[in-house]
């Protein structure tokens, strides 16, 4: 009992955050409060007019007031009919407008987490929470606060109304209330636990057909298609049981909801014809009284199921909340124009959360304008530390500098403009080959975007591409091979002209003759440039000023190639098999 009055306070708290952040719709709020109580007036005021109707019209055969009775009833409900599109009108202005800016908020906040939010929390839930709970911020801001304002007031206005009419057919069906809300939480809070877990059955649904689409390559060469086929299956089978299970319980709960209302009619009209033939009560209040009977019940079931479902919206938006609220990297921090590409790493240790040591007490110092090979089995940490001077991850021990600054106190933002990163697996937008290569150099026109394609050995490819620059390079650069990719990832380097460059393998799935090209690159257009990579192949570490080489996250040889071949027993094991097949 506790807990669910701790987090229905919980959820108080976060609509009223909600609201508070969208106060800028607050005169909207007050036009569509001001439309709902007239709206909502006009409609409960009809069964007044079919009490004149009946009791001075119908039963004192007085036609024109008949006719005049009814003129005002289309009245009512034409005003009401405009109102009402009106209303609905402002309600999507304001939902969609909060919605967007929601969702703004929240996608600038996934290009500005950290590599170690990504590292814990996978993508499915992250687009969950973007896609799906995002919608209840509509509801929220546009529609629930009035609907639930309009069922209070109509049930508000009914109570009054039977007083009104008739006190003591009211007094008697005041005793029933009680009860009657009873039955009516009851079951709302029932149908609201089982709506839960269709969601949790349906999401495995989400999930099975999100990981068979990443996977499909594999599931189809392994022909695991009958595995993932039985899991779907399965998935499905609960989310039907479950819906066919809420369905009876439903038929069932508003029988019992329903049947409430039948009885405090039957009473009604029990207690109240009995009047009536005594002549204590006119036949047209009799029918007016139990017409709010039948309003009153209705705002009463309609106002629980909003109930539930601003609980409900509470835990999405907690949801989005959760993710608003999770620290950005800081874009505090000096701020260097230009980088000398100076990087010394002083007893740095390193572990990614919740796993043992990846890096241990690395130091070393690389020279501005020089180049330096990585090296080492795999696993053994070589990508980790390039992550580290792009300051991807906060060290655990130790210290880095750029240019003499702590990595620490320097702006990240403007730091990552400076490096320029070839990574094991590039990344390309699904866009065409010019805006892929534009992202780093806005203003570059074709000839410098072939002069760059032509460097790295691409240029002919793309011109004989029937659309050329404008050719899609497909998801992820998914219709680009290996090799292509790598090559597309070297020239936008090349484009954006940085200060440092960071080559985690940007020769691995290269030939011969591709690499030749690389190696004139970095002797060309990279030349003063500070360069680190990591290396698998001989011919590449050779053009390096200095090798270091990681074994189980710490270095065990630091040197020239030729000062570690001479000197280093598990390096030369590293090249073991290529000095013999050159020999
Ligand atoms: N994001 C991550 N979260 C947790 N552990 C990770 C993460 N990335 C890498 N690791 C682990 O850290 C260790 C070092 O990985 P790293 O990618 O640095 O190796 P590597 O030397 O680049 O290997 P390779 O030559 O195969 O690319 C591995 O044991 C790996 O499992
Ligand atoms: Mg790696």
């Amino acid at each position: 009992m506790k807990t669910e009055q701790q987090h229905s306070h919980k959820a108080s708290q976060i609509l009223w955050r909600l609201l508070k952040e969208n106060r800028k719709f607050v005169s909207w709020w007050f036009v569509l409060l001001v439309f709902t109580l007239v709206t909502t007036l006009l409609i409960s005021s009809i069964p007044l007019v079919v009490k004149e109707i009946i009791d001075q019209a119908l039963l004192k055969n007085n036609t024109a007031l008949l006719f005049q009775l009814l003129c005002l009833l289309f009245s009512i409900y034409l005003v009401h009919i405009l109102l009402e599109g009106v209303k609905t009108y402002i309600q999507t202005l304001v939902g969609q407008r909060a919605v967007a800016i929601f969702r703004l908020r929240l996608f600038r906040k996934i290009l500005s987490l950290p590599a170690a939010f990504y590292d814990r929390h996978p993508t499915g839930d992250i687009l969950n929470r973007m896609e799906g709970d995002i919608n209840v911020v509509d509801f929220l801001t546009s529609r629930l606060l009035f609907l639930s304002f309009s069922q209070i007031m109509m049930m508000m206005y009914s109570l009054g109304m039977m007083a009104y009419l008739d006190w003591r057919l009211f007094l008697v069906s005041a005793v029933l209330f009680p009860t009657v809300y009873a039955v009516q939480m009851y079951f709302g809070k029932k149908i609201k636990q089982k709506t839960l877990q269709l969601r949790t059955f349906a999401s495995g649904i989400f999930t099975a057909t999100q990981e068979s689409i990443i996977g499909i390559r594999f599931i189809q060469e392994m022909g695991r298609r009958l595995f993932v086929g039985t899991r779907y299956i399965k998935s499905l089978r609960s989310v039907i049981r479950q819906q066919l299970h809420l369905a009876r319980f439903s038929v069932f709960a508003s029988a019992a909801m329903s049947g409430n209302v039948i009885f405090m009619l039957l009473i009604s009209y029990g207690l109240g014809g009995y009047f009536v033939t005594q002549d204590l009560l006119t036949l047209g209040t009799l029918i007016a009284f139990n017409t709010y009977i039948e309003k009153l019940y209705s705002s009463l079931t309609v106002a629980s199921t909003y109930w539930i479902e601003m609980q409900r919206a509470a835990a999405s938006v907690e949801r989005l909340y959760w993710l608003l609220d999770q620290p950005s990297l800081s874009r505090d921090g000096q701020r260097l124009e230009r980088l000398q590409g100076h990087i010394v790493f002083r007893d740095v240790s390193f572990h990614y959360e919740g796993k043992q040591q990846t890096l241990e007490d690395i130091t070393f110092d690389i020279q501005p304008a020089t180049t330096t090979a990585i090296v080492g089995a795999s696993g053994s940490g070589k990508s980790t530390l390039l992550s580290l001077i792009m300051g991807h991850y906060p060290v655990a021990k130790g210290n880095i500098f750029i240019d003499g600054i702590p990595l620490s106190s320097l702006s990240l933002t403007s730091l990552r403009k400076k490096i320029g990163v070839v990574s094991q697996q590039p990344f390309f937008f699904l866009a065409t080959i010019r805006e892929n290569l534009q992202l780093v150099k806005r203003e570059a026109t074709d000839e410098e975007l072939y002069e760059v394609l032509e460097e790295v050995g691409l240029g002919g490819w793309v011109k004989e591409l029937p659309n050329g620059l404008d050719t899609m390079v497909g998801e992820r650069g998914l219709q680009l091979s290996g090799g292509q990719r790598q090559k597309l990832a070297l020239s936008r380097v090349i484009l954006q002209n940085p200060d440092i460059i960071i080559l985690d393998e940007a020769t691995a799935f290269l030939d011969n003759l591709s690499e030749e090209q690389i190696k004139r690159l970095l002797r060309s257009r990279f030349f003063g440039k500070t360069i680190v990579m990591v290396a698998h192949r001989l011919s590449m570490v050779r053009e390096a000023d200095q090798v270091i080489m990681i074994e189980n996250g710490r270095i065990c040889a630091q040197g020239t190639h030729e000062y570690l071949f001479a000197t280093s027993l598990s390096y030369q094991a590293l090249w073991k098999d290529e000095v013999s097949a050159f020999t």
